[in-house]
């Protein structure tokens, strides 16, 4: 038996209850406007607001951004740094935003690469939202998919070490509990921008029955009539998760 995938329950709106972004293309925006790539990384920003806005308006329950992978520590150390003070900054001035908005941060990834400061920011950012009932915003920041797999097992093996798990007691369903987003809905949609059909090492284990949508709009030019195109797309397919087209349409 493999476990039931098709437990979401779509609310009567139609509307996806977690949509997951890849922002990708903040770079060539810079670049083809002959400016520095970090620039694009800033306008990028302002993206982000307009499409938290969005998701919260819309009563969307999740909606994760992948904003630095775990592979991204590859480019120059300029871009890197700027990144991270990017995101400091950006962190300390919306939270309180985020949080009148009663919008729940939470960031996921390895963040134990991160400097003191900007972990302690983080931890401060996630106690002050913690309780709110809107918007649940993941942040993606060091994050890989692989690594969150690998995480998991990593608790799991230490509990079976422990004696407090047998071998035997490995599922599907158990490994999504040891996943960093184990209390969220798997992503029913996924949109990345800027061109690239890949998922870059995000949720991989999560994403197994999410409808993938790809605009070549770059991040800082996405804005909300484009994300509603995607929302639109995403309400007009049918999800079989296996099923026949004839089965889902006798159960609806
Ligand atoms: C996405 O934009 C942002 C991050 C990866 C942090 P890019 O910086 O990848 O933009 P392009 O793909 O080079 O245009
Ligand atoms: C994926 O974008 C990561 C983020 C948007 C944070 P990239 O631009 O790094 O992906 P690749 O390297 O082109 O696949
Ligand atoms: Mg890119």
């Amino acid at each position: 038996m493999t476990t039931d995938v098709n437990k979401t329950i779509t609310p009567d709106s139609g509307n996806p209850r977690h949509i997951a972004i890849i922002m990708d293309g903040n770079g060539r925006w810079a670049q083809r406007r002959m400016m520095p790539r970090v620039m694009g990384h800033r306008a990028g920003v302002k993206t982000v607001r307009k499409v938290v806005e969005y998701c919260a308006e819309q009563k969307i329950e999740v909606l994760s951004l992948f904003a630095f992978s775990s592979e991204n520590w590859r480019r120059p150390k300029g871009e890197v740094n700027t990144l991270m003070e990017l995101f400091m900054a950006t962190l300390q001035s919306e939270v309180d935003k985020l949080d009148e908005n009663d919008i729940r941060l939470r960031i996921i990834g390895e963040k134990t690469a991160f400097s003191d400061k900007l972990q302690a920011k983080i931890a401060d950012a996630e106690a002050q939202t913690r309780d709110n009932k809107g918007l649940t915003l993941v942040i993606a920041a060091n994050y890989g998919g692989r690594w969150d797999i690998t995480q998991a097992f990593r608790q799991i093996t230490a509990k079976i070490a422990a004696g407090e798990l047998q071998a035997d007691d490995l599922t599907e369903e158990l490994i999504g509990q040891h996943l960093s987003t184990a209390d969220l809905p798997e992503p029913d949609l996924f949109i990345r921008s800027g061109g690239e059909q890949r998922v870059s090492n995000f949720l991989l284990w999560q994403l197994a029955y999410t409808e993938f949508y790809f605009t070549p709009a770059l991040w800082p030019d996405f804005d909300q009539a484009l994300l509603a195109d995607a929302i639109d797309s995403f309400k007009r397919r049918q999800r079989r998760f296996g099923h026949t087209g004839e089965q889902v349409i006798k159960k609806s």
